[in-house]
């Protein structure tokens, strides 16, 4: 939900401040814009995508050796040129990047209007540089001790760069409930909200933490203080991210690669922590509040999206297999909800960012309330991973497609192995079917390379519905929530209307929307459900429905009345998630790439949700 991206040492500032907005693109593709120290501040911003902003540049005279850039989602205000971070105060004096909201940001336009500033744009943005402005007149005080004060009176979510044209060797950046990242260069520094802009220049970072302000200056280095003002030392860390991670590897869109990767997802998930042959299990955050999940009286997963989908199988999982009480929540729903939480129960957080505002606040509530937090998340080191009491990293590598392929699969992939341990642990399953149940899941990186084989056929589907307005995703148990999973996918990134349905919910009314031009794709691989299934089946083709079917390997029966089939391998049920949902990314990335959607970038959408 935004990108910024910084730059301060010897080399030209312009061109590493481009290449970060084009990694940063994911997280806010409807504008964008620099700000140069170059004598004065030069600004140069864009409605559009990073290439728009390129072109605009293209001629100019851009020397500078420090700069601070801007990817944009909107909040506040329509996406246009003059909405474009970064942005100026009144008088031109500071230029200020934003990722986040400033709930206050009215009644502080206010007071700053009264006293004679006036604003260009619609954002919440401006306020805040100009308060940081009023401040520092006011007072005189260089640059870091006016944004610490600025921000004590703001509320919300931020992370800023800053920089200003009177003190030109210095940036000061902050943040809270919004990440930042600090690069340590050979004589540069970098400042990104993520680490996608740095891992190219140096591998040596510092995670900025909540409410802290660091001021950088060539020649004095980084300094570190929080809003108290208080001293702090930064911690070098050294990043585990490859390049090769944030390139396309020869696919056409990072959405394709990241689902062609989930055969690897899966054996990074389970990588260390699973031995099938040897016949054990360790996640480290289970073992060490062992005692707590095993008695847990309750699971609450909460998660949004994509997440939440998988945490919806986490329910079927654990419940089925560990015998635990599992709830899950929309974590917009639970915050404000005054959930009844107890000692007693573990919270888990599903996020493949880990920075989701709404996740990361139900969390919060839950810690106040004396319950387990554990965190399944991939992004290392962000929000919602350093709340948590425990947790088990995802370890899906970076996902850049903004749609959610592999980071579901790595997470249904834990969910799985948390719910086996569980469930050995607590005794309610044999050692034979412990035994069973690893090794078949030890098995499931293949069984995906094999439903990956089927590309070709699910493309030759998608060209047959592609133009159909409208799509019914139906599943049974395990499928049900791959069902929702699908219907998300198919309308975030080709914008047809899809809905998902537990299949036998269908004749309680969608059944009415079923004729001869509504796709209905049916996960039909549940061995439990299978001749329900088939029911099902029929109701639809007796109302002329389009039937697409993913079915195990070598099935008879729904072939013959289905449209269309995907044929899967077999595998035990509480594993069938993990290869149904594969065909259908699949069909939605060949239906939105036909229908000429932007497959890695869609409409509205950004790829972290950092507000609420
Ligand atoms: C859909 C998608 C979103 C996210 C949701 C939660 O493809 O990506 O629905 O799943 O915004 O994000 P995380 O997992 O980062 O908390």
């Amino acid at each position: 939900m935004c990108g910024i991206v910084a730059y301060i040492g010897r080399e030209e500032a312009f061109p590493k401040l481009l290449s970060g907005l084009k990694r940063l693109e994911y997280r806010g593709y409807d504008s964008s814009g620099v700000a140069l120290m170059n004598g004065d501040l030069q600004v140069v911003k864009r409605k559009g995508k990073v290439s728009e902003l390129e072109q605009a540049v293209s001629g100019m005279n851009l020397t500078a050796r420090m700069g601070i850039g801007h990817t944009r989602w909107a909040t506040h205000g329509a996406p246009n040129d003059v909405n474009a971070h970064p942005h100026l105060s009144d008088g031109g004096r500071l230029a200020l990047v934003h990722n986040g909201i400033i709930e206050n940001y009215d009644i502080l336009k206010k007071a700053l209007t009264k006293e004679g500033y006036t604003f260009q744009s619609e954002t919440d943005t401006e306020v805040l540089v100009n308060l940081i402005d009023a401040i520092q007149r006011e007072e005189n005080l260089p640059l870091e001790e006016a944004v610490r004060l600025a921000l004590t009176r703001v509320v919300g979510a931020y992370a800023i760069v800053v920089m200003d044209r009177d003190d030109p060797q210095k940036v000061v950046a902050a943040r809270k409930a919004s990440p930042l990242v600090v690069g340590l260069g050979n004589d540069a520094f970098f400042i990104a909200s993520d680490a996608t802009p740095i891992v190219e220049h140096t591998n040596k970072v510092v995670y900025l933490k909540d409410e802290e302000i660091a001021t950088i200056s060539l020649g004095k280095g980084l300094d570190i203080k929080t809003i108290e003002n208080e001293q702090q030392r930064p911690y070098v860390q050294e990043l585990d991210l490859k390049i090769e991670q944030l390139e396309k590897g020869g696919y056409d869109h990072f959405m394709l690669k990241e689902i062609f990767e989930q055969p690897q997802t899966v054996q990074d998930a389970v990588r260390g922590r699973m031995h099938p042959i040897e016949g054990w299990i360790k996640l480290s955050g289970i073992e060490e509040y062992a005692n707590r999940i095993i008695h847990a009286k309750r699971i609450i997963i909460v998660a949004c999206g994509t997440s939440w989908h998988a945490g919806l199988i986490g329910e079927y999982l654990i419940e089925d297999l560990a015998r635990i009480n599992v709830e899950v929540e929309y974590a917009s729903e639970f915050r404000y909800r005054n959930p009844i939480l107890t000692e007693d129960d573990v919270v888990i957080a599903i996020s493949q960012s880990g920075e989701t505002a709404d996740t990361l606040a139900a969390l919060e509530i839950a810690k106040q309330r004396g319950a387990l937090i554990y965190g399944l998340v991939n992004v290392i080191g962000s929000s919602i991973a350093r709340l948590t009491d425990a947790g088990s990293y995802i370890h899906a590598g970076p996902e850049i497609g903004v749609a959610s392929t592999k980071a579901f699969t790595g997470q249904v992939t834990l969910l799985t192995l948390i719910a086996i341990n569980l469930a050995h642990k607590r005794g309610n399953i044999s050692e034979q079917r412990y035994h069973q149940l690893i090794t078949e899941l030890s098995q499931i990186p293949q069984k995906i390379e094999r439903v990956l084989e089927s590309n070709k056929k699910v493309e030759y589907i998608a060209a047959e519905i592609k133009d159909r307005p409208n799509a019914l995703y139906l599943g049974r148990g395990y499928n049900f929530p791959v069902a929702l999973e699908g219907a998300l996918k198919l309308k975030e990134i080709s914008y047809i209307h899809a809905e998902g349905y537990p299949a036998a919910e269908m004749k309680h009314g969608p059944i009415a929307l079923i004729d001869e031009e509504m796709p209905v794709i049916v996960i039909a691989n549940n061995p439990s459900a299978y001749e329900k299934i088939v029911s099902n089946i029929q109701e639809v083709k007796a109302r002329k429905g389009y039937v697409i079917a993913v079915v195990p390997e070598g099935d008879e029966v729904i072939s013959q009345l289905a449209d269309q089939t995907i044929e899967i391998p077999a595998t035990d049920e509480p594993f069938s998630p993990l290869l149904s949902v594969i065909p259908l990314q699949l069909l939605s990335y060949h239906i939105a790439l036909m229908r000429g959607c932007n497959v890695d970038q869609p409409r509205n959408l950004a790829k972290s949700v950092t507000v609420e």
